[in-house]
Formats: C-alpha cells, sequence, structure tokens
C-alpha cells in the first residue's frame, strides 16, 4: 500500500515537472525541440564581465561592483526584489535522537511572526551522532512535509496548503512510509561526517495564483496595493525563507554556518540558484534540473521558454511581473542564466540536469556555465577546461561543476552521491 502511494506520490510529482515534454504546444504556445530552431542564442547576449556603461571587468575589484548591477538586473527584471528588512524571528528547537539513537536530531519550527499561528517552517536536521562541534550539511529543499520526507518516527506532522480554502492542512504521518528512499541518503551523509537537513518549501510561502497575501510574503502584503514591476515572486520569497534560516544556523552549536550546501529540484532548483545568487552565506550551491528560469539559457528556444513559464495559467506569480515582459523579447533581455551563474562566483556550483529532461533543457544549463566561466576564472577558479557538452553520468567536479544523470526530470538516487563527493571536495 505504502509503495503504492510512494509510486503515485513520485509520478505526480515528476508528472507535474515534466509537464510540457513531446508536447507541440504548451498553454498556447508551441513548444521546439529542434536544435536547428533554437535560433541564435549568442544574439544580444550580454557580456558578465562588461558594465552597463559598457568598460569592462578587469579585476576581482571591478567585479565586486558589476556583481552588483547584475543582481539587480535580476530582482528588477526575473525574481523581484526582497524586502528591506528581515521579519522579527522566533525559534522553537527540539533536539533528540533520530532513527532509532543512530542520529542527533533536531527539530526547528522558525516563525516569522510574533503570532504562533502565522507563517512558520519546520526544520528537521539530522546530525552524526558522535559529532565533535559544529557540522557542514547540506540543506534540501522538498515538495514534501518533513514527515513525509523522512520516515523517523516522531518527526513532526508536516502542513499543505489548500488552495481552495487558501489555508493550510495538517498533512499525516504515514507510518512505516520510505518517503522517497531518503533515510538511507540521509545517512550516507551522517556518515561522512556531514549534517542533512529539509524543509518544505510551501511552509515559506505558498505556491499558487494570487498568493502574495498569504505565508511570509503575506507579512509584507498591504491589501489592494497593485504588484509593482519588481515586486517580489514566490521564488524570492522562498530564498528569503532560507536566508532566515541562516540567521538561526549562524546562532546554533550544532551547525557550522559557514559551511552550507543547498540543494533543491525544479522550482526548487530555480529557488536553489536564486538563493545563492542573493544569499552569499550558501556556501556550495547544487541547482537540479532548474531549466527554464533558472540555470538554461533563456535565449536558445528549446523546451521551455520565459512565455510558457510567464503565461498567466502557469506559473507567473513565481517571478516578477516585469519577467513577463521579455517572453516575446528574449535577445532584448539584459541578462540571461549565464549571469545567475556568475552571480555565484567564487563559490562552488554544481549544475545537475537529466539527459532526457528535455522540457528544462540540460544543454541550455552546459551553455549558462560556458558563457558564465569566464567570472570564475577571473575570480582564480577552476572550472571545466573544454566546451564539449558531457556525456550522462560523467560528473565534472570543478568549481564550476556539471553533471548530467542519464533520464529525465528529478533527483535521482546517484545525484545524491554526485552531491556527496561535490561536498567533500568543495566544504
Ligand atoms: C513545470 C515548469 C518548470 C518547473 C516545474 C517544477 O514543469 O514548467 O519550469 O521547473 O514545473 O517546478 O516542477
Amino acid at each position: 500500500m505504502f509503495k503504492r502511494v510512494s509510486a503515485l506520490l513520485c509520478c505526480l510529482l515528476l508528472g507535474m515537472a515534466a509537464f510540457g515534454q513531446d508536447r507541440d504546444t504548451v498553454a498556447g504556445i508551441p513548444v521546439n525541440y529542434d536544435e536547428l530552431k533554437v535560433g541564435d542564442y549568442k544574439a544580444g547576449l550580454p557580456d558578465p564581465l562588461v558594465f552597463n556603461n559598457g568598460k569592462p571587468v578587469k579585476n576581482a575589484r571591478q567585479w565586486a561592483k558589476r556583481r552588483a548591477e547584475i543582481l539587480r538586473i535580476f530582482e528588477e527584471n526575473q525574481y523581484g526584489k526582497w524586502p528591506a528588512r528581515k521579519p522579527a524571528l522566533r525559534y522553537d528547537v527540539a533536539r533528540d535522537e533520530g532513527f532509532g539513537g543512530e542520529a542527533v536530531r533536531k527539530q526547528i519550527t522558525l516563525y516569522f511572526s510574533p503570532d504562533n499561528d502565522g507563517p512558520r517552517v519546520d526544520v528537521l536536521v539530522y546530525l552524526p551522532k558522535d559529532a565533535v562541534g559544529a557540522v557542514p550539511i547540506l540543506l534540501n529543499l522538498s515538495f514534501s512535509p518533513n514527515n513525509m520526507t523522512i520516515s523517523d518516527p516522531g518527526v513532526k506532522p508536516g502542513r499543505r496548503w489548500d488552495p481552495k480554502t487558501r489555508t493550510m492542512m495538517e498533512s499525516p504521518s504515514m507510518p512505516g512510509f520510505a518517503g522517497f528512499g531518503m533515510d538511507a541518503t540521509v545517512k550516507k551523509y551522517l556518515k561522512e561526517g556531514f549534517g542533512f537537513a529539509t524543509l518544505c518549501y510551501t511552509d515559506i510561502t505558498p505556491d499558487f495564483q494570487d498568493d502574495d497575501e498569504l505565508g511570509l510574503r503575506g507579512l509584507y502584503h498591504t491589501p489592494g496595493t497593485p504588484r509593482a514591476s519588481d515586486d517580489w515572486g514566490s521564488i524570492s520569497a522562498w530564498a528569503f525563507g532560507v536566508s532566515c534560516l541562516m540567521d538561526y544556523f549562524e546562532k546554533d552549536p550544532d551547525v557550522d554556518a559557514k559551511r552550507v550546501a543547498l540543494t533543491g529540484c525544479s522550482r526548487l532548483g530555480k529557488t536553489t540558484i536564486w538563493t545563492g545568487a542573493v544569499e552569499p552565506r550558501i556556501k556550495v550551491v547544487m541547482p537540479s534540473c532548474s531549466g527554464e528560469g533558472g540555470a538554461a539559457i533563456s535565449r536558445r528556444v528549446y523546451g521551455e521558454t520565459v512565455a510558457h513559464l510567464t503565461e498567466p495559467t502557469r506559473f507567473p506569480y513565481q517571478f516578477c511581473p516585469k519577467y513577463a515582459y521579455w517572453g516575446d523579447k528574449l535577445t532584448q533581455m539584459p541578462m540571461d542564466a549565464h549571469m545567475l551563474v556568475a552571480l555565484i562566483a567564487p563559490r562552488p556550483l554544481l549544475l545537475q540536469t537529466g539527459s532526457t529532461d528535455i522540457w528544462s533543457d540540460p544543454l541550455g544549463e552546459w551553455l549558462a556555465l560556458i558563457e558564465g566561466r569566464k567570472v570564475y576564472q577571473l575570480l582564480g577558479k577552476d572550472v571545466p577546461a573544454g566546451d564539449e557538452f558531457p556525456a550522462a553520468d560523467q560528473p565534472i567536479y570543478t568549481t564550476l561543476g556539471y553533471v548530467m544523470h542519464e533520464g529525465g526530470h528529478g533527483i535521482q538516487p546517484q545525484d545524491w552521491d554526485y552531491y556527496l563527493e561535490f561536498m567533500k571536495r568543495h566544504l
């Protein structure tokens, strides 16, 4: 029975994510999978090492200024701006044993307001049992509540939004539910001396249209005000929630907040790379299948495009309102995904894709790496040497790294091993 539920959930998530593959149109907009029709992605492609005023960036000091320009471009044109001030954060922390005594388990509730019923996120953290002092951790942004991600008795039941009532409901625990095989993965990380943390992204703020008055975004929303062109979308709000969690991690004696790696898949891959861009305390950034609106070059008309993402019935609310404007003006956009890659430099970045995940355009992510790597080089970091698109399951672990699993959309079991290896080398 639980196997069936698990399979069903997998299908739902993957089906949702792979939506659009092998279809001629999505939301009435044609989808192209023909390399001969992708257009010239270099047309109008901004140079990350040239200032807005046309002057070249020659050194690390100048790059810091150019970086600030690029960050602003993404805030104004793609993801939207964070509020100027953090909310008043409060924490509840419970520390006990997990996995029948095999690990230290912490369950943290991070409240974003003085109201206990207001927006809050439950964070589940596992630490190696024999750890001495603070440990480096992987923070996983999950589609599932913690009690559905990990099967460990005593994990608090999570919550889910009901878009109809626009309220949160408790998500039932399923004893014996094996999550997505995550228990074994977590234990593997612990064995290597890393901690593993997970949270459900919709605890921070929901994931549906007209949701800006709910969750974390709701705390900053004045009813009746129209959205400004650079108003934050939900991806920026999820990133802001992670930044609030970093404030907590800095106070947690068990976590080495200077050595936090982040991953998430799909829209959470987009969230991972944007969080890495805007929150420099994230040390290692590993977006999975982030695709369009993430690490894939948008000027390539292949698979999903900006127009698909921002079509009114799809995901415009995840971005700032201005993003939709660029849907039919790709070559004029002041940004593209290679500049997002550049924003992570000089920190380690591993782009993880899937060979058959054509909706997300794995080649488009590789090209973003190729176009963005000169910033890593300017900062003295190692990058893939050649331009040749790597074969599946041939990981490249340079500071700016890339790995494409054989298969489709999602994080596959071997991807957790790739992340672990990347963390071992770079954290
Ligand atoms: C859709 C969307 C993608 C997104 C994915 C997901 O497939 O088109 O851009 O990454 O959903 O987040 O699951």
